[in-house]
């Protein structure tokens, strides 16, 4: 039994794989590959992509989808080991974890990190637990990675630059108003080292640099693959000559937990904006975003309305990378 909880633990022609399969399902996206088979989706965060694709996706092979919001619809859960359960949790991870490998399939969580301390929240324990208690595959739907926006995206440059060996991507931080998740930052940089190409992350200051861990697995992977990892608070120098760029907003992890120091670190940041000005500067680049997205805040309208935008054909390739992620994970595709 295998997991999806990042592509860490796959090779590059495992996730190509994966990508082929998602091209086959948009052709021909209705089967009965997954008949009577049930997959459980539980929501810690609120989603709409996440949770219609899936839903969607598991609908379209014939399986169900069983969405669970712990707290709201379902009890609420504890995830910490060995603890005295006095407080508002009704039920173990482990429970959990076991009472849905009865029923299900597959168990895909979303449990965004706490923004208390990084030290706890880097080690990803909560999605960690229910693999380990879990008897069937477990499906990361967003923790402190976002593997499966990581399958969509690498879907979506195939699509439109082809082989991405070599390619300039750039990843350029956005200010927002609040300190966001890493997750989608740490995975962009996975999946284009994994796939050879040449990454400038973008920061505006070094406090915003990501977590060493993905830093250095980002920078072997690239060294495996023949791309790249570097890193400037250059502007010009990010978007010079940049094939794809790709945004997102996230906290300084040195004020992890401290919003107001990491709200005046980053108010001097508001024109790290991608504006048609900056995309004029790259090679004729698409532009990319896992959405959801402030408009004027982390893109101008000029930018999410240009044709070079391409957010929405990766938020339908959720919809086709998923779908081949479950017929992996709980099927295969005869049928
Ligand atoms: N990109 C993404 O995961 O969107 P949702 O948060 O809406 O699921």
């Amino acid at each position: 039994m295998k997991s999806f909880l990042s592509t860490v633990d796959y090779t590059r022609a495992e996730i190509q794989g994966l990508l082929d399969t998602a091209s086959e399902l948009k052709a021909a996206p209705v089967s009965r590959a997954l008949a009577g088979r049930t997959v459980a989706l539980l929501f810690l965060n609120p989603s709409l992509r996440t949770r219609t694709s899936f839903e969607v996706g598991a609908f379209q092979l014939g399986a169900h989808a069983v969405v669970l919001e712990p707290g709201k619809g379902a009890w609420g859960i504890e995830f910490e080991q060995s603890v005295v359960m006095d407080g508002d949790a009704e039920e173990h991870i482990i429970e959990v974890a076991g009472v849905l490998s009865r029923y299900c399939d597959a168990i895909a969580l979303r449990a965004f990190p706490l923004f208390a301390d990084w030290q706890v929240d880097r080690q990803d324990r909560v999605i960690r637990t229910l693999a380990e208690h879990a008897t069937v595959p477990v499906i990361n739907m967003e923790t402190i990675i976002h593997p499966c926006q990581e399958l969509a995206l690498m879907r979506t440059i195939q699509d439109h630059l082809g082989r991405p060996d070599n390619r300039k991507f750039l990843l350029t931080w956005t200010w927002h108003p609040r300190p966001l998740n890493t997750a989608v930052a740490n995975s962009a940089l996975l999946i284009a080292s994994k796939f050879g190409m040449d990454i400038t992350l973008l920061v505006p200051d070094e406090a915003y640099r990501l977590d060493s861990q993905f830093m250095d697995a980002a920078a072997a992977q690239a060294c495996e693959s023949g791309g790249s990892l570097e890193v400037t608070t250059d502007i010009e120098q990010g978007y010079s000559g940049a094939d794809w760029v790709y945004a997102k907003s996230w906290g300084a992890l040195p004020l992890y937990g401290r919003p107001a120091e990491d709200a005046e670190l980053r108010a001097p940041f508001r024109h790290f904006m991608v504006d048609g000005e900056k995309m004029a500067m790259t090679a004729n680049a698409r532009f990319s975003h896992c959405l959801p997205l402030r408009r004027n805040i982390k893109a101008s309208d000029e930018v999410m309305d240009a044709d070079y935008c391409v957010a929405l054909d990766e938020a339908e390739n959720r919809l086709h990378v998923q779908k081949a992620l479950m017929l992996s994970l709980m099927g295969n595709k005869a049928g």
